[in-house]
């Protein structure tokens, strides 16, 4: 059965609604989605791309993954990289969602599951709006359908009155559906997917018909490491998904220059100057946060203990966000260390008690001692007080 849309999807091109709430183009959007930020690259690889696309997909899977890992196309367009990660897990990643098997994203908080959950669905079907936010309240609605209920009562149960859930829009479409966060779903409730998944289709009993899913349709589901426990996955809808382990940033390194690339990217929509010397602080924030996660310095000689929060690149990234906006704001645009002193004292200390006491001997210990440190000790002492 044909799914009616009754509300219109933000770059499905289906743009009714153009009030003074909506933003007027993408450009406008404080957030734009990737397909829309990113239109120009994968219009340039889709016109570089003579590779064999799966049945409705934009690109090749060779494409799909150039555009998340980056490289330049022989017209000379540079595809930026999205993910900064081993390889062979993008290509993993995209092989599985040209089979008849799910996604799973899986890692600890910040490891980029919803941002390459996003650029995945972008690249694949060019839409990444079709998405479930998983919550412990998640309906079973919001995986298969609602009603409108006017609708519904005044004419009763048809079509028209049916409200498709994303995933439902995306299997009469052949598209890419995302769920995310799908452990924090009440169990029941994720085992609607099930018939989903392995069947590919969503009876409606009301109406005595189903939706079947047209090929070209998968879902990227995404799930946190530590959520373990909260809501299980069952092995049932366990089995149909192919799971994909997202890692830590391997190298301190990879991680600066992840964080580079996204505060970058974040400070433009922000409308921040990006400043000259930046990566020294940035360095040092990263630096910070891989010794605490990992309970030892860098020279691997002094142990230190570890918070109780994440501090994932993620964190690392608004931290370095939030420092650039007091730069510009209050100081001379230059990135120094006050501007991140405070940022790091807030992801650090989640409690104020037992964090206090990691953050203060790490300070004393580490941060004191280290060469060319003196002003962010200065700053974190300041802060701290
Ligand atoms: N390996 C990486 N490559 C590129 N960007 C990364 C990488 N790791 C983290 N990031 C950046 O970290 C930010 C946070 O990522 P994201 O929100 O996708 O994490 P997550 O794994 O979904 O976390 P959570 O479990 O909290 O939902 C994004 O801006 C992303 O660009
Ligand atoms: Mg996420």
């Amino acid at each position: 059965m044909p799914v009616p849309e009754t509300i219109a999807q933000p770059g499905s091109g289906v743009e009714t609604d153009t009030g003074p709430g909506r933003p007027q183009t993408a450009a406008e959007a404080l957030r734009p989605h990737a397909e829309q930020a990113f239109a120009h690259e994968l219009a340039a690889l889709a016109a570089a791309d003579d590779r064999p696309r799966p049945a409705r997909w934009r690109l090749s899977p060779w494409a799909v993954a150039t555009y998340l890992l980056g490289g330049t196309l022989p017209d000379g367009t540079v595809i930026t990289p999205k993910y900064v990660g081993p390889r062979r897990i993008v290509e993993v990643a995209v092989t599985t969602l040209a089979t008849d098997r799910a996604l799973l994203l899986l890692g600890v908080p910040g490891t980029a599951k919803t941002w390459v959950s996003e650029h995945l669905a972008a690249a694949v079907s060019g839409d990444s709006t079709l998405l479930v936010q998983g919550t412990a309240g998640t309906p079973e609605e919001a995986i298969r359908y609602g009603w409108n209920y006017a609708r519904l009562l005044a004419h009763g149960p048809s079509r028209d009155a049916l409200v498709p859930s994303p995933v439902m829009r995306a299997m009469s479409r052949g598209t890419t559906a995302r769920v995310e966060e799908l452990t924090r779903i009440p169990a029941d409730v994720q085992d609607t997917l099930i018939t989903i998944l392995s069947e590919k289709t969503l009876p409606v009993p009301e109406l005595g018909e189903e939706v079947q899913a047209v090929p070209g349709f998968n879902l990227i589901a995404t799930a946190n490491d530590r959520d373990r426990g909260v809501n299980e996955l069952s092995s049932a809808l366990r089995r149909r998904f192919n799971t994909v382990v997202l890692p830590l940033p391997a190298t301190p390194e990879d991680e600066v220059d992840i964080v580079a690339r996204r505060v970058e990217q974040l400070g433009r929509s922000l409308q921040l100057p990006s400043p000259p010397d930046g990566v020294d602080e940035i360095r040092r924030v990263v630096t910070v946060f891989r010794e605490l996660r990992d309970g030892v310095t860098a020279d691997g000689r002094t142990r230190v203990k570890s918070p109780s929060g994440t501090l994932s690149t993620a964190e690392a990234i608004s931290v370095v966000t939030g420092g650039l906006a007091l730069a510009a704001h209050f100081g001379d645009g230059v990135l120094r260390p006050a501007d991140i002193a405070a940022g790091i004292l807030g992801a650090v200390v989640r409690d104020p008690a037992a964090d206090r006491v990691v953050w203060q001997e790490y300070l004393e210990t580490v941060v004191r001692e280290r060469d060319g440190w003196k002003d962010f000790y200065r700053a974190c002492r300041e802060v701290s007080a």
